[in-house]
């Protein structure tokens, strides 16, 4: 039986290890899968424990992904983009890293029937639930990435950092007060509606699709796209999205999304 196991700080609230073991039992594969609580200075011999008593592969979340991206000795172009990891395995001796967060997205939009190909795209906030995203967005196809946030400053930087990989998709940045145009999807990855702090979209902004990141809570966000009648989705569909990614790379099998919305209840 191969281990498997989600490395945080805190972690009692993973979901991670339901899901996996809901793939595995689809698949017809074995596999464990736990929890880990690593120290918040602990986290690089945590993991070095986990693959030397012969761990498969490891998942990681808050707030040990930049870690994870500095000790891997193999990084995924997209996962070099996000400048951090949630997925890690090794091969010839060697920890790799790659960062599923952000095909987990598209897989969740793809689920949804919101088409990505030539799609023009606003992402509010600038920080790193932005960045894992970039890359898978724009290989989806999306003709343009707008990426608002409150410090403009940030926005540009990301942009300027992720440029390099993108081909195709036109990029750009502006301030959160700075809001209007017409857009086929906006996204939330700002952390506004974890603090319960509103975001506002003026009228001026026009979308045909709303993606909240984060899961759980109530969204004033997702409350105003559902006042103007426009299909919406929270970030669940996101988090079984990248813990399949993950599944796919470590046993070679890909399940359907769509069959495991169902554990949201
Ligand atoms: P994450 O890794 O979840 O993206 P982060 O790197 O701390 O977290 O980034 C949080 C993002 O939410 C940032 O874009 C932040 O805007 P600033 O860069 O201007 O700080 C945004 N954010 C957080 N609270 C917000 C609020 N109340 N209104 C608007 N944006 C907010």
């Amino acid at each position: 039986t191969r281990q498997f196991a989600v490395v945080g700080n805190p972690i009692e609230h993973s979901r991670s290890p339901e899901l996996h073991q809901a793939f595995a039992k689809a698949t017809g594969i074995d596999l464990h899968y736990c929890k880990r609580l690593a120290p918040l200075d602990g986290f690089a011999a945590n993991i070095h424990a986990f693959f030397a008593s012969g761990g498969a592969g490891l998942n990681v979340t808050v707030p040990f992904k930049e870690q994870a991206y500095q000790l891997c000795e193999v990084l995924t172009p997209r996962a070099q983009v996000a400048r951090a990891v949630n997925t890690l395995w090794q091969q010839d001796g060697k920890l790799y890293g790659d960062n599923t967060d952000g095909q987990g997205l598209v897989d969740a939009l793809n689920a949804l029937g919101w088409n990505l190909d030539q799609a023009k795209i606003l992402i509010l906030g600038a920080g790193g639930a932005t960045r894992g995203v970039m890359l898978p967005l724009a290989q989806a196809g999306a003709r343009g990435i707008v990426v608002a946030n409150r410090t403009l400053s940030r926005a540009q930087q990301l942009i300027d950092d992720v440029q390099p990989f993108i081909n195709g998709s036109a990029l750009s940045a502006i301030g959160l007060d700075q809001l209007s145009g017409q857009y086929d999807l906006v996204i939330n990855a700002t952390s506004a509606s974890l603090s319960g702090e509103a975001l506002l979209l003026p009228p001026e902004l026009q979308f045909q699709q709303a993606y909240e990141m984060a899961y759980g809570k109530p969204s004033s966000f997702l409350a105003q796209a559902a006042q103007r009648g426009v299909p919406t989705s929270d970030g669940f569909s996101m988090l079984v999205g990248q813990a399949i990614e993950a599944f796919s790379i470590w046993n070679g099998v890909k399940p359907a999304l769509a069959d495991f919305l169902s554990l949201q209840s």
